[in-house]
């Protein structure tokens, strides 16, 4: 007697077990039918889905370290398959400064050390960015007019976007001298900016024929 309800629960189990092993048989067979065949076209449309989910368009803004006043604006933008760079930096000393991608978006030192070093890429020595070799953060030097402006405008054939988003630009004090290993010698950071998605540039509008101003 003792032995019933164990005995119907191992029926119900053992029911039960059948029933969903069915059910995941029937549904296997489902998704083997809905499958399309496997054909290239398949395929490639797969590929040109991934690389148009790649993002194209990023910015930096670039605020000063502790003690610094150097600020700015960067557009990376995925064109002819590199990265064009460009916009204003402002309050700087004149003269040249070492520009670079760090290998971290971290900002949180006030200093800006725990931007980590210069992004490597492939583990090269520190260069020029025209050299044979360098890294794949250098990208030379920025130049301070008088009134301590920049204007940045870098073409980096070597960059996409997607290999810098959520690293950072770094802008330092002195000039990279392009050979010191591992940075270029450039001193410390006064400048730091995350490297985010930005919206594609919009096309300039036209100037509109002056109206009156209502504000
Ligand atoms: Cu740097
Ligand atoms: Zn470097």
């Amino acid at each position: 007697m003792t032995h019933r309800p164990m005995f119907a629960a191992l029926v119900a189990f053992t029911v039960l077990g059948g029933l969903s092993l069915a059910a995941a048989q029937e549904r296997e067979t489902q998704n083997q039918s809905a499958r399309p065949p496997a054909k290239d076209a398949a395929h490639e449309h797969a590929d040109l889905k991934h690389e148009l989910a790649l993002p194209k368009h990023g910015v930096a803004v670039l605020r000063p370290t502790e003690g610094n006043k150097v600020r700015g604006v960067i557009r990376l933008d995925e064109r002819d398959g590199g990265l064009h760079i460009q916009g204003r930096v402002n309050g700087l000393t004149p003269g040249k400064h070492g520009f670079h991608i760090h290998e971290f978006g971290d900002l949180r030192d006030p200093k800006g050390e725990s931007a980590g070093g210069h992004f490597e890429g492939e583990g090269h020595k520190h260069g020029a960015p025209g050299a044979d070799e360098h890294h794949a953060g250098d990208l030379g030097n920025i130049e301070a007019n008088e009134d301590g402006v920049a204007m940045v405008d870098i073409r980096a054939p070597w960059l996409k976007l997607h290999f810098v988003l959520g690293r950072s630009m770094v802008v330092h004090a002195d000039a990279d001298d392009l050979t010191s290993q591992p940075s270029g010698a450039a001193g410390p950071r006064v400048s730091v900016g995350v490297i985010g998605i930005a919206q594609a540039p919009q096309p300039k509008a036209k100037k509109a024929p002056a109206e009156k101003k209502t504000n």
